[in-house]
């Protein structure tokens, strides 16, 4: 690879962004006010700051019936440290991560505890009692200068496990080894000495081999192209790649099926005034999205096609079938609440409003044509699509979702749905009301059962209560409610993704 070329890509943007924050005014929002929100809407609990490294231990009862066998620890991430010296961040991609472990300790009990990410970023602003880095969706003022990558990394957004080990992962810069057990961090992984700060998304995707492909985005950084990674299921690198793109492109997760790499490429342009990168980012829905397949025998050269605009976050499952990759993702119709999600509740508004129109589509990529569309599959309010990764690659995997059903008092999802689109069916569970429902991950039940065969687990906030839980599905039987439910002695913020580590 290129890599002066790929550094200079990247540090122009970053360098650009800092000189940019330089003296323009803060737009933050205001403790105080998210303060008096919080009172008049006790939901958003789920968006408050933390205030200390650590949360728990607290070791609570199982109630109703865990499945024989079952243990392990749902690890999660989420931005948790929001507000510092009278400064609260706007958008909520930026507070410092906090890594969760829900532990199923196997005689009926469940342990969580949680403790912050020690990036550079996070200790360096502990030891300061004040933000002093540029941050994804807010301007702070009076920042100072970021070296790379890792000096700005909150590590707040999901979690890997390989090999026995824990990784925070985020967006922008290097995963995060912490210790499974204590959640203590180790440091920035570097996996080779050329890739150091390189940035290693926070979706990687698990082949069946036990490989991890994952990617970094440059255009992140204000350049093109992606770097593409490929891990060994013993965790050391096997290769990385730089794709080149035909131009700026923003991506948070991708696809696979079992031959092929997807990239949606989402396209933006920079507002011509200053600010964080989501302040100045703008989805230009006038402009086709551009999509790469990259064949997983050649990770640096891609296909590219062309399909009508669409704004994603998360992608599904992926298959192939007749000369044509099928991909599954949620689209958001609102683009400007796809740029901030949450950006009431991240300011204290908690007066209800309508969702981003997120809907699950199909991306059509014709491998003989080249052609490219978009089908709708009627499916809408979910996000956090997650499957089955033993789901047969010809078809369409069962997918499962947070969801939101019927009217609610919160913008957030009120229950948990599993999706077959191909056959139109519908299992859903609803929380109750003030219940809000995140991510819930796929656990496949070992040994025979077949495809499906497992259980879901799912964290919830209780607002009404003020408490914060984890529920447990038999998959296949979303629609019976759970089999068992924990809850917390004290409400965690919210977080985005986890994955479960099997005792
Ligand atoms: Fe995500």
């Amino acid at each position: 690879m290129d890599r002066r070329r790929f550094l200079r890509n990247l540090f122009a943007g970053a360098v650009a962004g800092t000189a940019a924050m330089r003296g323009f005014p803060a737009l933050a929002g205001d403790p105080a006010r998210f303060a008096a929100g919080l009172r008049e809407y006790p939901w958003l609990a789920g968006w408050r700051s933390v205030a200390s490294e650590t949360l728990g231990p607290a070791t609570v009862p199982v109630q109703g019936r865990l499945p024989a066998g079952f243990a392990g620890t749902l690890y999660r991430n989420g931005p948790a440290w929001t507000e510092r010296n009278g400064f609260r961040y706007e958008h909520w991609f930026d507070g410092d991560g906090m890594v969760h472990g829900w532990r199923f300790n196997g005689d009926g009990t469940l342990t969580h505890h949680a403790r912050m990410v020690a990036t550079p970023k996070f200790v360096r602003e502990q030891a300061a009692g004040r933000f002093l880095f540029p941050a994804a969706g807010t301007t702070v003022p009076e920042t100072q200068p970021v070296r790379n990558n890792d000096d700005a990394n909150a590590a707040n957004t999901s979690v890997m496990v390989l090999d026995g080990r824990l990784f925070a992962l985020c967006e922008a810069g290097s995963a995060f080894e912490l210790d499974p057990d204590r959640l203590e961090t180790i440091g920035p992984v570097t996996w080779r000495q050329d890739l150091a700060a390189m940035p290693f998304s926070a979706h990687p995707l698990v082949d069946a081999d036990g490989s991890v492909w994952n990617f970094g985005s440059i255009g992140l950084m204000g350049g093109t192209g992606l770097l593409v990674w490929h891990l060994g299921a013993d965790g050391h690198l096997r290769e990385a790649q730089v794709l080149d793109a035909p131009g700026h492109g923003y991506l948070h997760a991708f696809a696979m099926t079992a031959r092929h790499l997807v990239f949606v490429l989402i396209p933006f342009r920079f507002d011509e005034h200053g600010g964080a990168f989501f302040e100045r980012m703008r989805f230009t829905p006038d402009q086709p999205s551009r999509i790469a397949v990259v064949s997983k025998d050649a990770p640096g050269q891609a296909r590219w096609f062309e399909a009508p605009f669409a704004a994603i976050y998360h992608f599904g499952d992926a298959f192939e079938r007749n000369g044509t990759i099928v991909v599954r993702a949620v689209r958001h119709a609102d683009i400007d609440s796809a740029r901030s999600p949450m950006h009431g509740a991240m300011n204290g508004d908690g007066r209800p409003r309508a969702g981003s129109g997120a809907r699950l589509a199909e991306l059509h990529l014709d491998l003989r044509d080249g052609r490219a569309r978009w089908e709708d599959t009627g499916i809408a309010g979910i996000e956090f699509p997650l499957f089955d990764p033993r789901s047969p690659g010809d078809r369409g995997a069962r997918l499962y979702a947070p969801a939101t059903d019927g009217d609610e008092a919160t913008p957030y999802f009120n229950a948990v749905a599993a999706f077959d689109p191909a056959r139109g069916r519908r299992q859903l569970h609803r929380y109750g009301t003030g219940i809000l429902a995140e991510e819930h991950v796929f656990v496949p039940r070992p040994g025979r059962g077949g495809v499906d065969a497992g259980w879901l687990v799912g964290t919830l906030l209780d607002a009404d209560r003020q408490r914060s839980g984890i529920a447990v599905f038999d998959a296949r039987h979303v629609d019976a409610g759970p089999l068992a439910q924990a809850w917390l002695p004290y409400t965690v913020p919210l977080g985005f993704h986890g994955r479960f580590a099997a005792a």
